[in-house]
């Protein structure tokens, strides 16, 4: 079995020229300079909120380093994929600007969200760049990539914006519907978590020349471990330290997502106090107490821990049947179990 440090080691090697990647992508505005592009550069830790270089926490890379590691896992060139996977942690940033707007979310990898600073329309716009810019960087995997490479790619990312808005539009529903099913969440999450990381998965795996079944395989894994992901992320989004995670806590409960704890919570037999909760037109932060205790009492954290376990478990099954080249097969597998019990 490899080091955790091996996949440290692969992390130090490439995400710095992801970022350089990204970096030349945002370094040429089209118009003016402005501080339009500014606020991309703080969202992406790049610069703080008086435009001065920082050195800000930036987000874990996971999206970019699937891609990379699953071309490499079926015998391609990760510096061959680059574009794509910057494309996909910009896009993932465009993402999260958006999601903080939509989720009233103040803080963000622990510093205040561009809304917060600058206003949702600005906030809104800097997520539009971001969006544009991913799909620009994406079609520079051309020329050094066949045009049916870069459309079969350009697809993928697609559909993965496609169900990750689908998702985001759920996730905002659920918040005013009182009958959720555990179904219907599955569903929000697929879209607007696990479809990206599958993507993330494919489109390295696709470019570096795997095998159908390889990729059949390895999409598996990405979307079982995108529901393992949001599954943790909600769990961290109730009981998380904000020190460590960088992001409020208590918002997801203020904003009455139905995450999969308070899902659970309020479809048990026990939930009618908790549904009560839910239905006050008033719900402020005196209220979050009360809640932690019905979600204790109701065990809904083991419970959203064994579904984490159980969809890793499938992404590590699916990893398995994929028949992929080492080291990087191997550094996929310690991804995921690092994700497992990640604490950020
Ligand atoms: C946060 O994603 C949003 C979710 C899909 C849960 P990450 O946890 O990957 O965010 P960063 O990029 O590391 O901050
Ligand atoms: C995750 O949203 C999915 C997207 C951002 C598209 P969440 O709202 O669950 O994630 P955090 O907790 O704000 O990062
Ligand atoms: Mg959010
Ligand atoms: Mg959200």
């Amino acid at each position: 079995m490899l080091s955790f440090s091996a996949l440290s080691n692969f992390a130090a090697a490439y995400l710095p020229r992801v970022e350089q990647t990204m970096r030349q992508a945002l370094a040429s505005p089209q118009l003016a300079e402005g501080t339009h592009y500014a606020m991309m550069r703080y969202h992406l830790g790049w610069l703080d909120e008086e435009f001065r270089p920082a050195q800000a926490k930036t987000g874990k890379g996971i999206r970019p380093l699937l891609c990379l590691l699953s071309c490499a896992a079926v015998g391609g060139d990760p510096a061959t994929v680059l574009p794509a996977a910057a494309a996909l942690e910009m896009l993932h940033n465009f993402s999260l600007v958006h999601d903080d707007v939509e989720d009233n979310s103040p803080t963000r990898r622990h510093r205040p969200t561009v809304w917060a600073l600058w206003g949702q329309p600005q906030a809104i716009n800097v997520g539009d760049a971001l969006f544009a810019h991913a799909f620009r960087t994406l079609l520079d995997l051309a020329p050094a990539a066949a045009p049916d490479q870069v459309i079969d790619a350009m697809q993928r990312f697609v559909h993965a914006c496609i169900a990750l808005t689908e998702g985001q539009h759920l996730d905002m529903d659920f918040e005013t519907r009182a009958n959720v099913t555990t179904d219907e969440y599955l569903l929000m999450i697929r879209g607007k978590t696990a479809a990206l990381l599958a993507a993330s998965v494919e489109i390295g795996a696709s470019l570096g020349g795997a095998q159908p079944a390889q990729l059949a395989a390895l999409r598996q894994f990405g979307e079982s471990l995108g529901l393992a992901f949001q599954i943790q992320d909600d769990i961290l989004g109730i009981w998380g330290d904000e020190q460590m995670t960088g992001k409020s806590a208590a918002s997801d409960i203020l904003a009455r997502k139905k995450s999969l704890p308070v899902l659970y919570a309020l479809n048990g037999t026990q939930g009618a106090a908790l549904r009560e909760l839910y239905a006050h037109a008033r719900f402020t932060a005196d209220e979050v107490p009360a809640v932690l205790d019905r979600l204790a009492a109701a065990g809904a954290r083991p419970y959203a821990a064994s579904l984490v376990e159980t969809y890793s478990m499938a992404a590590l099954q699916a990893l398995h049947e994929a028949d992929l080249v080492l080291p990087a097969g191997d550094l996929l597998r310690d991804l995921a179990l690092g994700l497992l019990d990640r604490q950020t």
